[in-house]
């Protein structure tokens, strides 16, 4: 049966499922997210990334129900960083990637940033993650900065 994830804002109570999210993702997602091995997050980053109060950021999460529980199948986020900018990342379950859902989530944070003075949203892709480098390059984002190792890619939210 495929499931149509719901998506919602993240709530201070989701911490647990976003624990279970990064723990049933691939090391190479986890890597690709977090651009280091992640291969559990702590209750004190879970809590972190449930936390977001729509002062300092947007976090939205898709969610579906297994096995009569909510679970999260997807993050997607983005941290005011100054002078307009914010720096936005996203983090899909493995079996729910490519069905479009980046897609749709990276759409939702590109309306919302204007609401919250954000006129540039940042993704700082690893070189080899070809999957975020087509999303990126998908909604018109441009390469702005190379470190070796990552590219920062950015996109005007003004439409
Ligand atoms: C990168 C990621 C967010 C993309 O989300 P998604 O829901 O899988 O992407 P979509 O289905 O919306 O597809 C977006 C683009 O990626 C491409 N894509 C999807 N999976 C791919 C894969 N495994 N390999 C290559 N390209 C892929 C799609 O073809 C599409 O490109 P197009 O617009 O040229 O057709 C998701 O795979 C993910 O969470 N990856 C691990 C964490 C990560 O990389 N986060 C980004 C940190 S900034």
């Amino acid at each position: 049966m495929t499931l149509t994830p719901q998506i919602r804002p993240v709530s201070a109570a989701d911490a647990g499922r976003l624990v279970e999210l990064n723990a049933r993702c691939s090391e190479r997602a986890q890597y690709f997210r977090f651009h280091a091995p992640k291969p559990r997050l702590r209750a004190v980053e879970a809590d972190y990334l449930a936390g977001v109060d729509g002062r300092g950021g947007v976090a939205l999460v898709a969610t579906v129900i297994e096995d009569g529980e909510e679970r999260i199948v997807a993050d997607a986020r983005f941290d005011l960083a100054g002078d307009g900018d914010a720096e936005a990342a996203l983090l899909i379950r493995d079996d729910f990637a490519g069905r479009g859902l980046g897609t749709q989530l990276l759409g939702h944070l590109l309306e919302l940033a204007p609401g919250l003075g954000v006129h540039r949203l940042l993704l700082d892709i690893l070189a080899d993650n070809t999957a975020m480098l087509a999303l990126a390059r998908r909604v018109g984002a441009e390469p702005v900065a190379f470190d070796g190792r990552s590219v920062l890619y950015a996109v005007s939210t003004v439409r």
